[in-house]
C-alpha cells in the first residue's frame, strides 16, 4: 500500500510539535507531577519516572505516532485497517476502543480539575492571596473544593470551552494558541524557580527531588511512575496516534518526539523545583495531594512584588496547558464519531461531551459529599484516575507497541520511521520489541504482588 493521502494536516512541522507537546504538557506536569512525587517520596520516584520516559516512553511515542501517520484515521480505524493490511484479526481495533473509553473518563476529572485553575485565575486577580499565609491559603483551598457548585460551574466552563475549540476542526482550533502560550508558561515556571531559590529552603527541596532514596517508595510508587510517564507523555489512549494521523508526510517522527518528550520532562522538573522549596520554606507537607499546588503557589504569588499579577497570569497559562491537553483527550472519540456516523463535528463533539460532562460529576462530588464513598480505598476521583494512568494508558501503550514491533511489516515501520542503518534503528526495535513491553509487565506483576 503506498501512502495515503492525508485528509486534513499540520501547516508544518513546527505545528506539529507545538500540538504535541500542548497534549503532553498540561496538568500532569504542574498539578500532578509534584503531588504524587511529594506523596511518593521524592527522588527514587523521580529517578523512575525518568527511567520509563526515556525506555518506555520515548519509543512508543514513536510507535503510536507513525501508526497513526500510517493509518491517517481515527485511531480505531487505523487500528482496523492497519490490522486489515497485514491480515491480522481486526479485533485490533479493541485498542482504538480502549484508548477512546481511557481518554473519556481522564477528560471527565480533568476538566473538574482544570476548572480549579479558572477559579484561581479569578482569586488570584481579585488579589485574594496577597501576603496570605500557608495556612490561610489551605483554608481557601479547603473551602473551594467542599462547596460543589463552585467545583460544577467551573468543570461546565472548562468543558464548554474545550468542546467549542474541538468542534472548530483540526488547523483551526488545535492549532493556534499553542504557539505562545507554551514559551510563555515555560518562562513564568522559570520565574518561580527563582523564586523558590530564593525561599531559603532550594537545597532542601532540591534534595527531595533528585536525591533518591529508595526507601521511601511505596507499594505502589513504581506503577505510579510509570502511569505518570504514559499520562505526561499522553501516551497509550490514541491522542498522540491521532495527532500523527495529520502529519504531514515529509516530517521526522523521531526527531520530533525527542523535542516533545524533553520539552514535557523539563516542565514536570521545573514544576517540582518551584513547588518543594516552597513547601519546606512553610513547613508543608510534600503530601498535600491534588490540593498541593493550590496551597503553595499562592503562598508564593502572594509574598513576591507584582504577585497579583504574576499569579494570575501563571493559572491563566496552566489553564490553556490543560486546554491543548483536554482538547487531545477527546479529538479520538470526536474523530471516530464523525468518520464513521458521517457527524458534524460539532454534534459529535456535543455528544462525546456532554457524556464526559455527566461523567465528572463523580469527581466534583468525590471532593465533598461523596468524600466517603470508597472502593479498594479510593474515591471516585482517585480510582478513575488510578485505573486510566495506571492500567489502561500502560495495556494500550504495550498493545500498540507490540503491534508496531510483532505484526506490522518491518518495511512499512521503517519506512516510515527511518531511523538509518545504525544503532538508533536497531536500539528502538530493542526498546519496542522487548524491553517496553517486558517492563510493564514486570510493573505490573511487582505491583499485584506476584513479584
Ligand atoms: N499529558 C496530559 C498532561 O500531562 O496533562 C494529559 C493527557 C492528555 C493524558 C492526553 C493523556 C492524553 F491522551
Amino acid at each position: 500500500m503506498t501512502e495515503k493521502p492525508v485528509r486534513v494536516q499540520w501547516t508544518s512541522r513546527m505545528a506539529f510539535i507545538l500540538a504535541a507537546s500542548g497534549s503532553a504538557i498540561g496538568l500532569g506536569n504542574i498539578w500532578k507531577f509534584p503531588y504524587i512525587a511529594g506523596e511518593n517520596g521524592g527522588g527514587a520516584f523521580v529517578l523512575i519516572y525518568l527511567a520509563c520516559v526515556a525506555a518506555i516512553g520515548v519509543p512508543i511515542m514513536m510507535a503510536e505516532i507513525l501508526l497513526g501517520k500510517r493509518g491517517r484515521l481515527s485511531p480505531i480505524n487505523t487500528m482496523l485497517i492497519l490490522a486489515g493490511e497485514i491480515g491480522a484479526t481486526p479485533a485490533w481495533r479493541y485498542v482504538g476502543w480502549l484508548g477512546v473509553i481511557a481518554g473519556f473518563l481522564i477528560l471527565s476529572y480533568y476538566s473538574v480539575i482544570a476548572g480549579w485553575t479558572m477559579a484561581y485565575v479569578l482569586k488570584m486577580s481579585l488579589g485574594s492571596f496577597v501576603g496570605i499565609s500557608a495556612i490561610a491559603a489551605g483554608e481557601v483551598f479547603s473551602a473551594f473544593k467542599s462547596t460543589p457548585q463552585f467545583l460544577l460551574i467551573w468543570h461546565t466552563v472548562f468543558m464548554a470551552v474545550t468542546l467549542w475549540i474541538v468542534s472548530l476542526g483540526v488547523s483551526g482550533g488545535l492549532e493556534k494558541g499553542t504557539r505562545f502560550m507554551m514559551p510563555a508558561l515555560f518562562i513564568l515556571l522559570l520565574l518561580l524557580v527563582g523564586y523558590a531559590m530564593n525561599s531559603g529552603a532550594f537545597r532542601q527541596g532540591f534534595e527531595f527531588l533528585f536525591a533518591p532514596d529508595f526507601s521511601r517508595l511505596g507499594a505502589d510508587s513504581v506503577l505510579i511512575a510509570m502511569g505518570q510517564a504514559f499520562f505526561s507523555l499522553s501516551l497509550g489512549m490514541g491522542a498522540i496516534m491521532v495527532y500523527g494521523s495529520y502529519l504531514p508526510t515529509h516530517v521526522s517522527i523521531a526527531r520530533s518526539t525527542l523535542w516533545i518528550a524533553v520539552a514535557d520532562t523539563v516542565i514536570a522538573l521545573l514544576a517540582g523545583m518551584a513547588i518543594f522549596p516552597i513547601i519546606f520554606a512553610n513547613q508543608l507537607e510534600p503530601t498535600l495531594g491534588p490540593g498541593l499546588i493550590f496551597q503553595t503557589l499562592p503562598v508564593a504569588f502572594g509574598q513576591m512584588p507584582a504577585g497579583a499579577f504574576f499569579g494570575t497570569l501563571f493559572f491563566v497559562l496552566l489553564f490553556f496547558a490543560a486546554l491543548s491537553s483536554s482538547i487531545s483527550l477527546i479529538e479520538p472519540a470526536v474523530a471516530w464519531l464523525s468518520e464513521t456516523w458521517k457527524m458534524s463535528r460539532f454534534r459529535a463533539c456535543a455528544i462525546a461531551g456532554s457524556l464526559c460532562w455527566l461523567a465528572g460529576l463523580g469527581t466534583v462530588y468525590s471532593f465533598n459529599v461523596w468524600g466517603e464513598i470508597k472502593w479498594f480505598g479510593k474515591t471516585i476521583f482517585e480510582l478513575v484516575d488510578f485505573v486510566t494512568a495506571n492500567i489502561m494508558l500502560p495495556i494500550g501503550g504495550v498493545l500498540m507497541a507490540l503491534f508496531a514491533g510483532w505484526v506490522m511489516n518491518r518495511q512499512t515501520v521503517e519506512a516510515q520511521l527511518p531511523l538509518g542503518k545504525g544503532l538508533a534503528q536497531r536500539a528502538w526495535w530493542i526498546l519496542i520489541r522487548y524491553i517496553a513491553p517486558a517492563s510493564v509487565f514486570v510493573v505490573f506483576l511487582h505491583a499485584s504482588g506476584i513479584l
